[in-house]
């Protein structure tokens, strides 16, 4: 899985198109709409990482961890050693949790509206997350646990809950030069800002993947682009992928799309 001194991605097509993958230590930026497959993407990436027996963490801020459990056994992978973290209102559990260990008989719990996070009342005993206690409790587990592969999703969450915390945007680059000085290789899941809007973690993160999606008359067609990657030579092409029931699949082999 290794090439030179970069990690893999999980995804051979994405490695190609990152001259090999990921240079490791380092934060990067995973973009895109609803429903691209940024979770998909992300989870593969953790899945490369336990397969070379790293320690990986999932930080899940958008959906119960028994429901992202249910929705990755399609893809049959093995993640019984993954650790995930429930971040979806509050820090429930201060541990990570073994994906293993996460009960799935329950129906998952419904999606709280996003409305309703954002009304809540500022209430500052709630256990909340916010960057700042995410950024100290990653501060401990990465020390307690050793985590070498890290995934926030998404951290467009994340700012939801911290509306209240002002200069919202420093407080969002203090925690991805955190995030750089500690040695882990970390994906930040991120909502595809407006064209032309530039999100503050575009200009910290050492690299950044954007997934495209685009309709014709024969349906949903997704796309891949390398849109940053410091320290790197890169694939400019943007490339269509497949989500299939073995993950997500980039066809570097077809021509590469004119425009996206
Ligand atoms: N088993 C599967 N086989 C094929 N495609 C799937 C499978 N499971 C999910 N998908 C596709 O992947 C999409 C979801 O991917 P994913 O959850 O990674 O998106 P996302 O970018 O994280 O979206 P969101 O921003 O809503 O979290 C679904 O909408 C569906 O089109
Ligand atoms: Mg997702």
């Amino acid at each position: 899985m290794m090439s030179g001194t970069k990690i893999g991605t999980g995804i051979p097509g994405m490695d190609k198109m990152l001259h090999g993958g990921f240079v490791p230590g380092r934060p990067y930026i995973v973009s895109g709409p609803p429903g691209a497959g940024k979770t998909i993407l992300s989870v593969q990436f953790l899945r490369d990482g336990l397969e070379g027996g790293e320690r990986c963490l999932f930080v899940a801020l958008e959906e119960p961890p028994n429901e992202l459990k249910i929705n990755m056994r399609a893809f049959r992978w093995n993640l019984d050693d993954l650790d995930v973290l429930d971040a979806n209102s509050d820090i429930r559990r201060f541990e990570p949790t073994p994906i293993l260990e996460i009960s799935t008989e329950e129906e998952p719990t419904k999606m709280r509206a996003l409305g309703e996070r954002i009304r809540k009342t500022p209430d500052f005993e709630s256990k909340e997350v916010t960057v700042h206690s995410l950024q100290q409790l990653l501060k401990t587990l990465l020390q307690k646990k050793g985590y070498q592969r890290v995934v926030i999703d998404s951290m467009t969450a994340l700012k939801y809950f911290c509306m209240r915390e002002f200069e919202e945007a420093v407080t969002t680059q203090s925690f991805m030069r955190y995030l750089s000085e500690s040695k882990v290789t970390s994906l930040l899941i991120l909502e595809l800002p407006e064209e032309g809007e530039v999100p503050p973690e575009a200009f910290l993160a050492r690299g950044e993947i954007r997934l495209h999606k685009l309709r014709d008359e024969t349906g949903i067609k997704r796309f891949v682009s390398v849109e940053k990657y410091k320290g790197s030579s890169h694939d400019e092409a943007v490339y269509p992928f497949d989500i299939t029931n073995s993950g997500i699949v980039v066809n570097t082999n077809t021509k590469p799309a004119m425009a996206v």
